[in-house]
């Protein structure tokens, strides 16, 4: 979708929204997927409500694109702008046990920041590409731990009521990869509150989630991360696993070799090939265990 009023650029403009027409999601999503559009970067998150105002009142339809890590987006021109929040570094400041967020700040550098004046916890999270938004939105979680254990105040863009909110940790219900935000959320700035632990302590802990992170996740590859949440009691890359379907290929979508639940782009898929391999995945699944497979990773249709 592309805005070729000059008008709305303008005013846009005035609400510090450089507009960068044409850009490819592709080049902004770890799958390397995705159709082209117009990117709105919102450099003060205060004026948020007043551009989603804009684009409303212009018609035009617009998503959220966080780190963009966890997202199969459809081809070709999309229907649809991106708002994002540009990462300022570090986005973290510590006081006492709380650190305060950036959504737009690095999961990873988060979690080493907070390390370093030894506020630990988050070890688990180290891997996991991303932002802290992202994180928060559904919950990330690895090695026996969740973000949302650590939140104790939100400040987040609410669609509904068409103005930023701050929320309290106990208004929010965090699950396993799903939580209570509306989908049309946006998580701006977080409050976390980590237990006290020494520097080397924490480095130990990340050393080992980094070492079994490596040892059993395409971390090179070009992936999503895991493709279906796990059902209850069972593990999804497992089963996917036992069918013998590592390696399979849709074009250039693949199973990967390494852990059958991430699958990866090998060259240039399309996101036909990746659905057509995620729905293929599914019905042998259900078929041969019985299980709904849930998407964990979120698509956006054109
Ligand atoms: N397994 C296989 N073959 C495979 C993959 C896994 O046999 O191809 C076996 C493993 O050997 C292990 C069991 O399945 O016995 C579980 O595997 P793993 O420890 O890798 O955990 P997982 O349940 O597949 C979950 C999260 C990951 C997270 C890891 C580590 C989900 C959907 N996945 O994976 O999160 O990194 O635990 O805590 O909950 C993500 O959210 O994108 C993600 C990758």
């Amino acid at each position: 979708m592309r805005i070729n009023d000059k008008l709305v650029a303008k005013r846009l403009a005035a609400l510090g929204v450089e507009l960068r027409p044409g850009v490819s999601l592709a080049d902004l999503t770890s799958l390397g997927i995705g159709g082209t559009t117009d990117q709105l970067p919102i450099r003060r998150y205060e004026t948020l409500p007043e551009v989603i105002r804009e684009l409303k009142s212009e018609g035009i339809p617009h998503k959220f694109l966080g780190g963009g890590s966890n997202l199969l987006v459809a081809d070709g021109e999309l229907p649809w702008v991106v708002l994002h929040l540009p990462a300022v570094q570090p986005g973290v400041r510590i006081e006492g046990n709380y650190a305060y967020v950036d959504a737009a700040a690095d999961l990873g550098g988060t979690v080493t920041f907070c390390a370093k004046h030894d506020l630990g916890g988050m070890e688990g999270l180290i891997g996991v590409p991303g932002s802290v938004g992202g994180a928060l939105r559904m919950n990330a979680g690895a090695y026996g731990m969740q973000i949302g254990s650590y939140v104790r105040e939100i400040e987040l863009y609410r669609a509904a009521e068409g103005r930023n909110i701050t929320l309290s940790g106990n208004d929010v219900r965090f699950d396993y990869r799903h939580t209570s935000f509306a989908p049309d959320d946006i998580m701006l700035r977080v409050k976390l509150e980590l237990p006290s632990k020494p520097y080397a302590e924490i480095v130990a802990a990340i050393r080992i989630c980094n070492e079994k992170r490596r040892s059993s996740q395409p971390l090179n590859q070009k992936s999503a991360g895991c493709i279906f949440k796990n059902p209850p009691g069972a593990s999804t890359g497992r089963m996917i696993d036992e069918l013998g379907l590592k390696g399979k290929r849709i074009g250039d979508a693949m199973v990967s070799d390494l852990h059958a639940n991430f699958f990866v782009n090998v060259g240039h898929a399309t996101c036909d090939d990746m659905l057509q391999l995620v729905d293929d995945v599914r019905a042998r699944i259900k078929t041969a265990f019985g299980f709904d497979l849930e998407n964990e990773v979120i698509f956006w249709k054109n």
